[in-house]
Order: structure tokens, then C-alpha cells, then sequence
């Protein structure tokens, strides 16, 4: 009954890209966790007070059934007040937000400029979108320019769209942001930004790489919650008639449950701690500026933010050396193809303030020998 896909088991095995489950063990390089809220205390206290005033562990349906909950509209609230949008829409995972925001808003006739590298969420949600769709060279804004003009000089008048991450997951590096925006100003575009790397770790209190954008009728802002801020789901910052229309026509947000109103009690601790803890982003900077130091003259590529690559090309290679620090006691993953670019295995460094500058140290003498 299972041929095919035991087949296919088979053949991902043979050619080394078999992906399996591991348990979570070895000194944290690899999480998203990067200011160490998933396990702070002022989350869990602020979920045991919300369980304590009756807020319920779930949310019963979609929102636009019995499933909105006080609680997703206090969040909702104070994550545009903080982010300085018009208004938030609390969705239950980046990915279903991407996917609502890519298959959703572009229209029959529009031109939707990514990003080559953009997240899988992103590339799901093209796969519904019924715009035209052009993938440009990574961080090239000139590359968004030209398949713009192009576009425009072969007559179309439609809407175009420009999609990419500030902060790439994989890559470690920042989009040309400022050079983005005029893009968009030039030819009226409007901005899918994928703030999901960023949120937390930069801008003023923890608004990310865009911030500043935010409440331009131009930009769209995906906060994701379960990176930096330790939790799960993830904020649409965007126009009022960008949530209404999601609301309305986001098949992601409408035909599914709404997220645990817990959750969203956890989300809004976790956006007053980036205002009340302004020194979780200053150590971890502290500790990347550290990480560079130590791990460039190994290979890593210097990007100045918390994730570091370490491009080794072959796939099986990445994922000995990967295998040779995980005996080691790092939890250091092997990235490959399909997740990034053929021939550019790698492994991803991130850092978070579950680790210090001690076990950096450690980290950079395994990754010495394990290269030898
Ligand atoms: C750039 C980017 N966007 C979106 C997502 C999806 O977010 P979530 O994990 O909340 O589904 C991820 C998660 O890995 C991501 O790296």
C-alpha cells in the first residue's frame, strides 16, 4: 500500500537528505529562541494568571465563529500600539499567516517581485496566488527595479507587490531595506515584509528591521511570535483594510481554529518584556559581535546579526560536521537542499541567550577540529 512513497523514503535515504526527529539535546545553536523567552518566568506567570482569571486553555473555533476571545483583541491592541500599525491581526502560525497574506491579497492581474530566497511560506502562498509571480537575485534591489519597469513597460497597470525577509533565516543577512522602500514608492508597490528573524532582536523595542514602516498604507509587516518571542503564532501589522480583507477572504485565518487564548496572554508578556528589557537585545548583539570574532577565521560568514552561516557546499559534509558537534555537545544543525539552494549545504549558527560566551568558546574549538 505504501510503495511509493516507501520508495521515496528510499531515495531521499540514498542521497543523504533523509530528514528524521531528534530529541532536543546539546548546548542551544540552533533555536530561535533568541532572547531566551520560551522558558522565562514572566511567561509562565503570565499564563498561570490568565488559566487563574478563567481565561480557557482553548478557543473553541475560528475567530469569526465562538473562537474570538478577549483575549486575541487585547493582544491584537497592544501589539499595534507597540508596533506603531493601524491594527494587528493575531494569526496561528507565520506560515498560515504568509500563506493568507500571499494567496489573499494579490489580485488576478497583479505582479507579486520575491525575493529568490524567500521563506517556504511564502513560495506555499505563491502556489495559490492567482498574480504573476518573479523570483529576483537575493538582496538585489535593482533586481525588484528592473522586473518593475519591465512589467510597466510591457503596458500592465496593475498592482505590484514586493515580498521578502529583512532578516534571512538561513543566510543570516539583511535586505536592502532602504533601498526597498523606494522601490516600492517608485512604482506605487506595496511591501509583504517578513519580519520573522528580526522581531524582538532589532528596532526600537524590539519592532524589528522594518520598524518605522510600520502604518504606511504601503507596508504589510509579518511579526512571527514563536521566534524571539519565545511563544508561538504570529501578528499581521497592517492597514485596517488589510485585516478586514483577511478576515473576510484569508481562507489560512478563517477556516481555522483560533489560536489558544493562553497563548496570546504569553504573546503580550512577551512584547512587554522587548520594552521593559531593552539588555536581552544588547547582550545578544554583544554576543553575535563575540560570535564573529571566533567564528569567521573558522569559515562562518560575517553577517552582524545572530545567525551565522557556515557554507561547506557538499551536503554529506555538513552534515558529518554537523553530526561531529552534536557528539560534541552543540546542538548545531546541518542545513541542505530542499531548505536552502542546491550546492550550498551549511550549517546554520544561531545565537540565543541560552548560551554564553563560554559555551561560544567550546563551540568554536569543536568546529576547529571538527573542519580539520
Ligand atoms: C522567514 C520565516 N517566515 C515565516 C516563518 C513561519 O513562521 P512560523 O514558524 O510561525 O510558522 C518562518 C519559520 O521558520 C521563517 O523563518
Amino acid at each position: 500500500m505504501w510503495h511509493v512513497h516507501d520508495e521515496d523514503l528510499k531515495a531521499l535515504a540514498a542521497r543523504g537528505r533523509l530528514r528524521a526527529l531528534a530529541p532536543r539535546q546539546g548546548r542551544d545553536f540552533a533555536s530561535n529562541d533568541y532572547l531566551a523567552l520560551a522558558r522565562s518566568p514572566r511567561l509562565r506567570d503570565a499564563i498561570g494568571a490568565a488559566l487563574a482569571r478563567g481565561v480557557p486553555a482553548g478557543s473553541g473555533g475560528s475567530r469569526l465563529l465562538r473562537g474570538n476571545d478577549p483575549e486575541h483583541e487585547a493582544l491584537e491592541a497592544e501589539a499595534a500600539a507597540w508596533a506603531g500599525s493601524e491594527t494587528a491581526l493575531f494569526v496561528s502560525s507565520g506560515y498560515a499567516a504568509n500563506v493568507a497574506l500571499l494567496a489573499t491579497l494579490p489580485q488576478t492581474g497583479d505582479l507579486i517581485v520575491h525575493d529568490e530566497l524567500i521563506h517556504a511560506s511564502m513560495h506555499d502562498g505563491l502556489r495559490l496566488s492567482r498574480a504573476t509571480a518573479i523570483a529576483v537575485p537575493h538582496n538585489d534591489a535593482d533586481g525588484f527595479a528592473d522586473a518593475c519597469a519591465q512589467w510597466r513597460k510591457a503596458g500592465h497597470t496593475a498592482r505590484i507587490w514586493l515580498a521578502f525577509e529583512t532578516l534571512y533565516s538561513m543566510d543570516g543577512d539583511r535586505a536592502p531595506l532602504a533601498d526597498l522602500v523606494a522601490v516600492a514608492e517608485r512604482f506605487d508597490a506595496v511591501m509583504l515584509i517578513d519580519e520573522a528573524h528580526a522581531t524582538g532582536v532589532f528596532g526600537r523595542s524590539g519592532r524589528g528591521l522594518a520598524d518605522g514602516l510600520d502604518g504606511r498604507a504601503d507596508a504589510i509587516v509579518l511579526r512571527t511570535c514563536g521566534k524571539a518571542l519565545g511563544v508561538e503564532g504570529a501578528l499581521v501589522c497592517a492597514p485596517l483594510v488589510v485585516r478586514d480583507f483577511l478576515v473576510n477572504r484569508g481562507r489560512p485565518f478563517i477556516f481555522s481554529t483560533a489560536p489558544s487564548p493562553l497563548i496570546a496572554a504569553a504573546v503580550r508578556e512577551a512584547l512587554r518584556i522587548c520594552v521593559d528589557e531593552p539588555e536581552r537585545r544588547a547582550r545578544l548583539a554583544v554576543l553575535a559581535a563575540h560570535a564573529e570574532r571566533l567564528l569567521v577565521p573558522l569559515g562562518a560568514t560575517a553577517t552582524g546579526t545572530q545567525i551565522l552561516p557556515v557554507l561547506l557546499g557538499d551536503d554529506r559534509r555538513a552534515m558529518r560536521i554537523a553530526s561531529a558537534l552534536q557528539h560534541a555537545g552543540f546542538d548545531v544543525r546541518g542545513i541542505r537542499p530542499p531548505t536552502v539552494p542546491q550546492g550550498t549545504a551549511r550549517l546554520r549558527i544561531s545565537l540565543t541567550l541560552n548560551t554564553g560566551p563560554d559555551d561560544l568558546a567550546a563551540l568554536a574549538d569543536a568546529l576547529e577540529g571538527a573542519m580539520a
